[in-house]
């Protein structure tokens, strides 16, 4: 591992140290940036989140962006366009509440919207905006409980929410890089509220993903979009 210092810090960085942002971040040494954690630093340009037990993750725009590109999607056929109602005539206004690791967030930049993505961990969120430097997309990404920032915004025409989902059984665990998000993250326990206040807020419906072996989280969606390993509940608003 090279031992880069502050020196070689994107902006970004320097000013969630410097409380220049909506947090701040307490630097133990000049390579790491978390005190919570053992577990940001930034090394050859990148920014990673390391795991003690299980390994480091950064997130990669531009692979995922080249492999959605590959695919050639049938807007009509895919569940997840036909759950947000993306034809591909006009743009719709979309916000993405749970931005994560981006890839829902590019998938739908990639469908056709003009999308804005939340993140409220702060972890998280740096390691967005560092994958947005290396490789900038053209959607708004705002750190930052989307319930709290949503409040005093106009409204979207549709809200997407992809809340954690509870650990599975040991025998069935997920992949690694889905086990360091976890434990970068943690859980969502408001989802029920959430998707109460997203239904107030968006004017055209409500998009929640789930596990295909899950209940809903609020019963009774109007459709229910199926995909290999997902289903997504749409909730209209009337
Ligand atoms: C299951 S992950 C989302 C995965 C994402 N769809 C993807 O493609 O990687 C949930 C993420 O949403 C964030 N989150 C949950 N509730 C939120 C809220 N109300 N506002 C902003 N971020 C939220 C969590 O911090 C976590 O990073």
């Amino acid at each position: 591992m090279s031992d880069e210092g502050k020196d070689s810090w994107p902006s970004f960085i320097q000013d969630a140290v410097n409380d220049k942002n909506h947090f701040s971040l307490i630097v133990e040494s000049e390579r790491k940036l978390c005190d919570l954690c053992d577990y940001l630093y930034f090394r050859d340009n990148v920014l990673y989140f390391h795991s003690n037990e299980l390994g480091e993750m950064s997130f990669n725009f531009e692979e995922i962006l080249r492999y959605h590109q590959r695919q050639n999607y049938a807007l009509s056929k895919e569940p997840l366009a036909k759950a947000l109602a993306i034809k591909g005539e006009t743009k719709r206004i979309i916000w993405d509440a749970t931005c994560g690791t981006g890839k829902d967030s590019l998938l739908i930049h990639h469908f056709g919207a003009t999308l804005t993505s939340f993140e409220r961990s702060p972890a998280v969120f740096l390691l967005l905006k560092d994958a947005l430097r290396r490789f900038p997309v053209n959607f708004n990404l705002v750190y930052g409980d989307a319930r709290l920032i949503g409040d005093s915004s106009s409204r979207p025409e549709v809200i997407y929410y992809d809340p954690m989902y509870p650990t599975k059984k040991k025998s069935a665990l997920a992949r690694k890089e889905m086990r360091i998000f976890k434990e970068m993250v943690g859980s969502d326990p408001d989802s029920l509220e959430f998707l109460e206040w997203a239904m107030t807020k968006a004017t055209e419906r409500v998009v929640v993903k789930r596990p295909l072996e899950a209940d809903p989280i609020k019963a009774n969606p109007t459709v229910s979009y199926t995909g290999k390993s997902t289903r997504y509940d749409m909730y209209k608003i009337f």
